[in-house]
């Protein structure tokens, strides 16, 4: 138990987040350095008010016409001692800010994408989460991070690490976790509604532990990364059956039957939905104008995969073909 556990303990609350990185340790006598220097010169002012005021206090007995309006050496002391303290202060800071913008040589790299009102984490081997991150221990981390939409402040307090993350442009940030265990991540940038509940948690594991974790991590099923994808490229907008939308209501679509522009009929199966996703243009539902955007060339076989699997779990027949005789009609008009 160091002395800050100690001193949380004693008032049995965390006045101090736990300080868990290599840069706490060196932040933190900074950190109290500056505290105690200004209590020091708190009850400095106040005790010399205090004292000169009944020192000085008006009396007739005592005789006050005898003052020099300059003490030289006086002032050089109250001006140079503050002036090496405040140096002291200047240098020490700025050595600890030079260390905390250049992450070392070889640091794990990991990218953090900010969007309201969530933290999502991509891991160099692939695996995704949100709003956690895991990292291993005794080992420098390096962030890469955006935002989709607002200006956010990734902020983590056990590793006294915190910066903004700004739409369209890299900010980046680096530690190195120095104790495993599970610790707070706070937005600490009013980013809108639910910027409060922006919040997360950095797991720091044994170096075998985050190996373990990356094989067998917590990977999105193909739904869940299919609706992220249906918001993030912007579907959600035109096709989730808000009146006078662009684009048909998606939800009992799959293996559903409906006209398109011309008259033909057709069976919306598997095929039907990857030609509509990457090539909207081909095929168009009777009623609507060809104005979603052909995806050909920005999505991966797995992204169309995951998005034809979120638009299944909307609802609509199992199997295409057999099942689509029996399906309700279509509800895209
Ligand atoms: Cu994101 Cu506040």
């Amino acid at each position: 138990m160091n002395q800050l556990d100690k001193l949380n303990d004693f008032l049995n609350f965390d006045l101090f987040p736990p300080s868990v990185s290599t840069f706490a340790e060196k932040v933190d006598p900074l950190f109290y350095f500056l505290t105690i220097l200004s209590v020091i010169a708190t009850l400095g002012v106040f005790m010399a008010l205090g004292i000169l005021g009944v020192k000085f206090r008006r009396n007739p007995d005592k005789p006050r016409e005898s003052h020099s309006l300059h003490a030289p050496m006086l002032e050089f002391i109250w001006t140079f001692i503050p002036f090496v303290i405040f140096i002291a202060v200047f240098v020490w800071g700025a050595k600890l800010f030079a260390e905390y913008v250049r992450a070392p040589e070889g640091a794990l790299q990991i990218d953090v994408i900010a969007k309201q009102w969530m933290w999502k984490v991509q891991h160099k081997e692939g695996v995704r989460e949100v709003n956690d991150l895991h990292v291993p221990v005794n080992q420098p981390i390096r962030l890469t991070m955006t935002s989709q939409d607002v200006l956010h402040d990734y902020y983590l307090p056990a590793m006294r690490v915190k910066q903004d993350v700004i739409p369209g442009r890299f900010t980046y940030l680096w530690f190195e976790a120095t104790k495993t265990g599970t610790y707070p991540i706070f937005c600490a940038e009013y980013c809108g509604t639910e910027h409060s509940l922006m919040t997360g948690h950095v797991t720091v594991l044994t170096p075998e532990g985050y190996a373990e974790w990356l094989a067998g991590g917590p990977k999105k099923s193909p739904v869940e990364a299919g609706e992220f994808l249906f918001t993030q490229r912007g579907c959600v907008t035109c096709q989730s059956g808000m009146k006078d939308a662009r684009g048909p209501k998606l939800d009992g679509v799959f293996g559903s039957t409906g006209k398109m522009v011309g008259g033909e009929e057709v069976v919306k199966d598997d095929n039907y939905l990857v030609e509509s996703i990457l090539y909207s243009s081909k095929r168009v539902v009777d009623g609507y104008t060809p104005l979603m955007p052909a995806f050909a060339n920005q999505l991966t076989v797995d992204d169309v995969n995951n998005l034809i699997a979120y638009i299944k779990s909307l609802g609509g027949a199992e199997t295409a073909g057999t099942a689509a005789a029996t399906a309700a009609p279509a509800t895209e008009q």
